[in-house]
């Protein structure tokens, strides 16, 4: 792409980014060599890639709008990504459209980008954080002008926490993000998992993604339930992907659920 506006200064394209890879999968166009070259080495490992993004992305759309019919019109979307189809906002906003979000991504693309196309909208808006500091992020003038913390709030943590390979620090920003909310908040969280994954698939991803901006650690079922400790999981339950609350059989990868390599869960805090 010659136009390199959207191109924040001082963005280092010496490495590629999960953000903008994940923006390749999903055939976005806010994306580099350096991420395309290492988006196709996951690629030659696990052909499925696109699927799996796509399928979590439907996901995403599918626990908004769930979380619109409990009543939930205001949204903490952390690790929101470059923004594509079906980005929180849109979908929260068609169904009520007073619901706020507020987006908080560490990729500087992915700020500058969800910038530009909030511009126009005043109930959404993206903080640049890292979500390794909850505090910052919760103290936030921008999370303190949108969200109203006597009310509850949808936390969104979708494909983000595989990012935080120390599982006492990710287990310690998830709840340090969830202890604010009110009783009648939601967690929905994904993760990638290496469960029914072959073990050298499993070393071939963690050492791509090792050499890119962000390095990931897939991790086992019981892991991924310990996000919602605390939480009452509303039916099904932690499932692969495409088994939660599928909208109809043609679900992506609901036939063949495992191939989505990721389990979701929604929580409500009690
Ligand atoms: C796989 S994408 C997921 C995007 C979106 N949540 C979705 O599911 O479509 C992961 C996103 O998390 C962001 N991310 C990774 N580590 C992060 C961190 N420590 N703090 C904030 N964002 C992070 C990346 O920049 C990227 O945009």
């Amino acid at each position: 792409m010659s136009d390199r506006t959207w191109l924040p200064e001082g963005v280092s394209l010496d490495k590629p980014s999960p953000a903008r890879m994940y923006d390749y999968f999903l055939g976005g166009y806010h994306n580099f060599e350096v991420d395309r070259t290492a988006a196709r080495k996951v690629l030659e490992g696990n052909p499925d890639a696109p699927l799996v993004m796509r399928a979590n992305r439907a996901f995403l759309r599918r626990a908004v709008a769930f979380l619109v019919q409990q009543g939930i019109t205001q949204f903490l979307d952390i690790g929101s990504g470059i923004p594509t189809v079906g980005n929180s906002h849109e979908v929260a906003q068609r169904a009520a459209p007073d619901s706020r979000v507020v987006y908080v991504d560490s990729d500087p693309v992915a700020v500058r980008h969800s910038e530009a196309i909030l511009r126009n909208n005043s109930r959404a808006t993206i903080i640049q954080a890292d979500a390794r500091h909850p505090d910052y992020i919760l103290a936030h003038p921008e999370t303190r002008r949108l969200l109203d913390f006597d009310r509850p709030i949808g936390l969104l943590i979708v494909s983000v926490m595989l990012f935080v390979p120390d599982d006492s620090e990710a287990y310690r920003l998830v709840s340090a993000l969830l202890e604010p909310l009110p009783s009648g908040s939601y967690l929905a969280l994904t993760h990638g998992t290496y469960e029914g994954v072959p073990a050298e698939h499993v070393r071939r991803i963690e050492e791509l993604y090792a050499r890119t901006t962000n390095p990931v650690k897939l991790r086992s079922r019981p892991a991924i339930e310990r996000f919602f400790e605390g939480l009452d999981l509303v039916e099904p339950g932690l499932v692969y992907v495409p088994l939660w609350r599928p909208e109809g059989p043609d679900e992506l990868l609901l036939a063949e659920p495992e191939r989505s390599v990721n389990l979701a869960g929604v929580g409500r805090k009690p």
